[in-house]
């Protein structure tokens, strides 16, 4: 809309508009960011209501950097994309945790900059490693037009409605270049994450494990309104495109974001060479506890622009900077209880139910006990109070007892001789660890367990049946067996708890699509004790039918590659109980089938003797499906790179096996030169 265009009273309108908007901001930073709020409540509300009731009169004249978007009005009904104008890139770890973490850096930069031992110290800037989400904040003369996630670094979600309710983040910079890009994390305080954890147990919502997967979970929420809720923070640390130089150095360029109101943390430093980003490192740790956020390490970056620019890149890394992380962190807790958990073959867990402990970025309520043996090592009894540990993903463990901190009544747990779920006598085999439930079929628990195994990805990969729904089918007895699962009709489904028809014409298509499958998914999903998805490919490799698989006799299994002596009665024991069998025939009744004679039989292997390493996205197949043709032709697939390898497979935002395969000379080959050797061999055969 042109400005002439209007008349004078909308003009007026219009003004007061802007300066009602001006004012309302100015006593958001006063309360949000300076902590000093200047009038009270009642009028800023009255401001603000006077404002949303204009905005909605006019929508004409309603600014981009309304304050009544930090509570977030339109709901949006999918998120959009967008591509990056400059990618955000990934930063090198330095794993290892002790001070040569940091001369390991500055001997990098050292090397790459030729420098002589003599010459002064590399000046660095060190900041915090927040564990939030990145994202890529787009201002236009001085306003927040688009915020993305960093997605993959390449192309991001648009999320700048539910960033503009960040009500520390100024959505209009007096001072900014035209076009200037502001990066940084948004996180959430541990004190909100807890609140709003509080909140979601209150009304019966999702649970969050950690401040990140909340963030996360907030930031990509089609309705704002729900994320103005969730009170947000943001810090930023670095540009994407900007039109105009803004400071010469990093720490530079923080001061002058700060300066210009965008959050900026005030713990980083300058340091002087390796000895002084290393005291910084263990500064940040001492502090870790007491910080209002999470962190998972600290930043080291070379200072001046100029010679991070002369620096440049590894493959998708600034060689100019590094995150230093921290180890595994370890908490206190108490166990409340100890209970037994029934698996798909029947195994007896025992598994220590917590009072809930916030520990290496997650709260946790649970630790595995492993077996009898590992609870008698470890000597717990339930009130103790125990070290638990956990790093990154992996689950937690139960370090050590505190037995100074053993209450009087603190009761030891005695190990059930029966299966606490259908009251069959659980037995442990002489010289085996795990004692296991005899109820077969019978028995719910290992009958739920052996239904989310059997549709699980890499077996059956049936979608949609998750751990609640198998529970419900398995207690009306709906699913008896695997195979029931075939019988399963759309109708049936929407029965249950929060099961809609789409979803329920999802799974039954789902279930359908399942039936084309090959011989060693099949393996693999029916549970044949001892027999995981590798144990699956090598049995079906070697037999090339089911057929020959079940009239295999001792001998024949024993001369299977890594097949022992106990897996193979195992296997034996399986294909002779009439239970089993049974289902099998069911299962190929209702239509599941796989080419028969793959294998050692095929004349295709082109393959043999081969290791492929798979990294980054593959324009057309999955990582699934580029694995199985390359097994299918004889080749094995490796998790990382050697001098082994023969091959690395690589697709679009390759990880860090590129740079390696690179190093030692490995052939990297694309999914068009790897379908062309397919190809080739077909045709020569
Ligand atoms: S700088 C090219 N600084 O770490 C380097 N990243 O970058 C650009 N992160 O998921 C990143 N705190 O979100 C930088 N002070 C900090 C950071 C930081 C956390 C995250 C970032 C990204 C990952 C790798």
């Amino acid at each position: 809309m042109s400005e002439q265009t209007l008349t004078k009273e909308e003009q007026a309108i219009k003004d007061r508009m802007e300066a009602l908007a001006e004012e309302i901001e100015k006593h958001n930073k006063a309360y949000y960011v300076d902590n000093n709020p200047t009038i009270s409540d009642d009028l800023y509300d009255s401001l603000f209501q006077e404002l949303v009731r204009l905005e909605k009169e006019y929508p004409q004249f309603k600014s981009l950097f309304s304050p009544t978007d930090r509570v977030g009005a339109e709901v949006k009904s999918e998120m959009t994309k967008v591509t990056h104008k400059i990618p955000l890139l990934s930063i090198h770890t330095e794993t290892d945790y002790t001070a040569q973490g940091a001369y390991d850096f500055d001997g990098r930069i050292r090397r790459s900059l030729e420098l002589e031992p003599s010459a002064p110290p590399v000046e660095y800037d060190c900041e915090l490693k927040f564990d939030g989400l990145a994202v890529n904040l787009r201002y236009e003369k001085g306003v927040l037009v688009v915020a993305a996630t960093r997605g993959d670094g390449y192309t991001g979600e648009d999320v700048t409605a539910n960033v503009r309710t960040i009500k520390t983040l100024p959505l209009k910079v007096e001072g900014l270049p035209d076009i200037c890009e502001i990066r940084g994390e948004v996180i959430l305080h541990k004190k909100e994450f807890e609140r709003i954890n509080e909140e979601q147990r209150k009304i019966g919502g999702k649970v969050f494990a950690n401040p990140r997967n909340a963030t996360a979970g907030s930031l990509r929420q089609l309705d704002p309104s729900i994320t103005a809720k969730r009170n947000l923070s943001f810090y930023a640390y670095g540009l994407g495109e900007v039109s105009s130089e803004i400071a010469p150095t990093q720490s530079a360029l923080l001061d002058k974001l700060k300066e210009l109101g965008f959050p900026v943390s005030g713990m980083r430093t300058l340091a002087y060479g390796p000895a002084e980003l290393q005291n910084f490192h263990l500064k940040v740790e001492q502090e870790r506890k007491d910080l209002p956020f999470e962190i998972d390490g600290v930043v080291y970056k070379v200072n001046s622009f100029a010679l991070q620019r002369e620096l440049g890149y590894v493959s998708r890394e600034p060689r100019w900077a590094c995150a230093h992380k921290y180890p595994p962190e370890e908490a206190q807790t108490q166990v409340l209880d100890i209970e037994i958990q029934v698996g798909r073959t029947g195994k007896l867990t025992p598994v220590a139910r917590l009072r809930p402990v916030f520990v290496g970025g997650t709260t946790i309520s649970n630790a595995s006990l492993h077996n009898e043996e590992f609870l008698e090592k470890m000597g717990v009894k339930i009130g103790d109070t125990i070290v638990i540990r956990r790093a990154g993903d992996v689950i937690p463990e139960i370090v050590r007892v505190v037995p100074e901190l053993r209450p009087a009544d603190a009761r030891t747990f005695v190990f059930p001789e029966y299966c606490p779920i259908c009251g069959s006598h659980a037995y442990k085999e002489p010289g085996e660890k795990d004692r296991r439930c005899t109820g077969g079929l019978f028995c719910k628990a290992m009958r739920v367990q052996s239904i989310l195994h059997f549709v699980s990805r890499n077996a059956m990969g049936i979608d949609g049946i998750g751990e609640k729904l198998a529970e419900q089918l398995v207690a009306d007895d709906t699913l008896k067996t695997v195979a029931d699962i075939y019988k399963l009709t759309a109708d049936q489904l929407v029965k249950y708890e929060r099961m809609g028809e789409k979803s329920a014409t999802k799974i039954i298509e789902s279930i359908e699509k399942s039936k084309n499958t090959t011989l060693e998914r099949f393996l693999f999903a029916i549970s044949i004790p001892d027999v995981g998805e590798a144990g699956a490919r090598t049995l079906a490799a070697h037999f090339g039918s089911l057929q020959a698989l079940e009239d295999a006799g001792l001998e024949d299994l024993l001369g299977v590659e890594d097949v022992g002596p106990s897996t193979a009665e195992k296997i034996l024991h399986f294909f002779a109980e009439p239970a089993n069998l049974k289902v099998i025939d069911e299962l190929r009744v209702a239509g599941v089938h796989w080419e028969e004679g793959g294998g050692r039989s095929t004349e295709n292997q082109i393959f043999t003797g081969m290791t492929f390493v798979l990294t980054g996205t593959l324009p057309t197949l999955t990582r699934d499906e580029a694995s199985d043709l390359i097994r299918k032709f004889g080749g094995k697939v490796a998790g990382s790179v050697s001098k082994k390898t023969s091959y690395v497979l690589a697709g679009a935002n390759p990880g860090s096996k590129l740079s390696k395969a690179e190093a030692l000379g490995v052939k990297i080959i694309d999914q068009d030169e790897f379908m062309k050797m397919l190809v080739q061999d077909k045709e020569d055969a």
